[in-house]
């Protein structure tokens, strides 16, 4: 064997290496990528337990950036894995922005991907009695059961805005070098209905 094939053997075991030590690791971080179906707790006997841990497994996405981003505690949208929105625009009274810096001004009907603008045509801060940032994931699953902060909106309302909704669905599309919501909204949306004909039953925590 040649004197300089010894030398890359040995950085090529020294690759496998490291990636056997990473494998775990990067299991753990898959698994916050991805959502179980409803079925998954089908052994979960207790129904109100049942109900609630499917919340939980909803709220991968409900907790996710591009989620929060738009639902701030406060008046001004936060980017990325959650600091305050460049430039410092404000949600005003309709939640599409104040004077010249309306959202439409940047926020275009699609994502503009070379300059790594997110948009869609319903882009606009959700409403301050939304907010989910900084709250536990009980207290945003009571917040959206209940109809004096969710808009006035039944449960199946809100069950169908999850599943469907074109803004929502964003969130799974949100353009070039932003990590979209774990799984597919196909997936969030039977999570949350079977958490509503379950009885809808909230986290402790
Ligand atoms: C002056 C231009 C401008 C205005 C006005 C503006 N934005 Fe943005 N916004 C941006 C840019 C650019 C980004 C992308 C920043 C990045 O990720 O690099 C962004 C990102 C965001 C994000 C982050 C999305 C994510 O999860 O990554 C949210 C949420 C957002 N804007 C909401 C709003 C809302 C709501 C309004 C109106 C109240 C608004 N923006 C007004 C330029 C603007
Ligand atoms: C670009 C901003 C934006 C993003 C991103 C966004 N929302 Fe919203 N959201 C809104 C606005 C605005 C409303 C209120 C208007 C409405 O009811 O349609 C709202 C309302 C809601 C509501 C209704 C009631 C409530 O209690 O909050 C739910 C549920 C909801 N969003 C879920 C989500 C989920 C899940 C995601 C991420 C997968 C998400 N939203 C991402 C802007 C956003």
């Amino acid at each position: 064997m040649s004197a300089r094939v010894v030398p890359l053997i040995a950085a090529a075991a020294t690759l496998v290496a490291t990636a056997t030590a990473l494998a775990p690791m990067m299991a753990r971080a898959q698994a916050g990528r991805t959502l179980s179906a409803p079925s998954a707790f089908a052994g979960i006997r207790d129904p109100a337990a049942r109900s609630a841990a499917m919340f939980t497994e909803a709220g991968k996405v409900l907790q996710h950036p591009r989620c929060l981003n738009c639902h701030p505690d406060g008046d001004r949208p936060t980017q990325g894995d959650g600091y305050p929105h460049q430039p410092a625009v404000q949600r005003g009274a309709d939640g599409l922005g104040v004077t010249t810096m309306r959202c439409a001004t940047c926020h275009q009907a699609a994502n503009f991907d070379a300059g790594h603008v997110p948009g869609n045509p319903k882009w606009q801060l959700a409403p301050v009695a939304m907010a989910w940032q900084k709250r536990t994931l009980g207290q945003i699953c009571e917040q959206v059961k209940d109809p004096a902060r969710n808009g006035g909106h039944s449960l199946a309302e809100i069950v169908e805005h999850m599943a469907k909704d074109e803004l929502v669905g964003w969130a799974w599309t949100p353009g070039v070098g932003r990590e979209p919501a774990p799984g597919t909204q196909a997936a969030f949306g039977s999570l949350v209905k079977a958490w509503a004909d379950s009885g809808a039953a909230c986290p402790t925590r």
